[in-house]
């Protein structure tokens, strides 16, 4: 592993399925009455946020708390970054209050990326969606949830997702989680379909490893997994479709559409929901929708890469999946 997680296609397979492993045993301290390992004891995790988040925030500060890491939060908002301070002064700040991890978000792509390779700080760097480009935790949590529901509940054992059809529909061309996903999924063997209307494609589409379709009725019948995307308003200067109910219309996954999916296949999203948009509720709330579980395995993919970045070299918890020295002996 490398020391910081910048972008899905940093990672090899065996990264990714370490991560993924790693996770599983993560898991289970998650179902233990004290869901604490003192793994980073010590260490300190800063949450740098310059945009807006629930999940993932949430997601890296329980994540780093439970691998008993002191965690700093820091929200743009409030900050004197609206005093106009820059990314270098942040940095050089956070490196004076000895910060050993680093998660940011930033509205600019490639801003984790500057993080990391400026000098401006020592300690590891982990890209928490950087504008339109790139959200690897997300990506690793999608394939987590995955490699759980589709390949089963014993799925830490190396295994990856060869073979499984996963189609991402909706606003592909401003999502860092699809673009995430089409690397990680393809490391991991997985054939991706992404469905949009033609507006909402990228440029150079034709040169990522995926195939492309504007008609979702015609690909959900051979899907494992079916992946709804929200509508980015807040990366839109433009009309990208002619009216909201014309989207869903063509692109949102309702009951009946949701019926046309092979009996085993999974609805995912990563939230947040614009319900009766992409998704209905009907189907946001129906069993075959993972985005709650989605959460949940967010965090043990976070407590995973924040152990393996910050040096972890020993299995996180033995064998028998008792931890080597957990809070609860003591
Ligand atoms: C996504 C994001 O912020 O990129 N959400 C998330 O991290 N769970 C997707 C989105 O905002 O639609």
């Amino acid at each position: 592993m490398k020391r910081h997680l910048i972008s899905a296609a940093d990672l090899s397979r065996d990264d990714a399925v370490l991560i993924l492993d790693t996770a599983e045993e993560m898991a289970r301290v998650a179902d233990r009455p004290i869901k604490k390992l003192p793994t980073l004891r010590g260490r300190t995790v800063v949450n740098l946020f310059f945009e807006d988040s629930t999940r993932t925030r949430i997601s890296f500060e329980a994540a780093a708390k439970r691998l008993s890491a002191d965690v700093i939060n820091f929200s743009a908002k409030g900050s004197s970054v609206s005093k106009g301070e820059s990314l270098k002064d942040t940095a050089l700040t956070l490196e004076a209050m000895g910060a050993d991890a680093v998660v940011i978000r930033h509205g600019d792509s490639g801003a984790p990326h500057r993080l990391a390779t400026s000098g401006w700080i020592g300690g590891s760097v982990v890209n928490a969606g950087d504008g339109t480009h790139e959200h690897p935790t997300q990506a690793l949590l999608d394939a987590f949830t995955m490699r759980r529901r589709l390949v089963g509940a014993d799925a830490s054992t190396g295994q990856d997702l060869a073979g499984r059809r996963i189609t991402v529909v909706g606003d592909i061309l401003h999502s860092r989680v699809a673009r995430s996903n089409v690397h990680l999924l393809t490391t991991l063997g997985a054939d991706v379909t992404l469905v949009a209307p033609p507006t909402l494609v990228p440029i150079g589409v034709e040169n990522w490893p995926c195939e492309v379709s504007y008609d979702l009725d015609s690909v959900v019948g051979t899907s494992d997994a079916v992946m709804m995307l929200r509508v980015q308003r807040e990366r839109m200067n433009a009309a990208f479709f002619p009216t909201e109910r014309e989207y869903a219309r063509r692109y949102g996954l309702d009951g009946e559409r949701m019926a046309k999916m092979p009996e085993h296949a999974i609805v995912m999203h990563p939230g947040p929901m614009n319900r009766g948009m992409e998704i209905t509720a009907e189907v946001a709330d129906s069993p075959r929708c993972t985005a709650v579980e989605q959460v949940t395995n967010g965090v043990s993919i976070r407590m995973a890469v924040l152990y393996l970045l910050l040096g972890g070299n020993e299995p996180a918890l033995t064998a028998t999946g008792t931890s080597t020295r957990t809070e609860e002996s003591k």
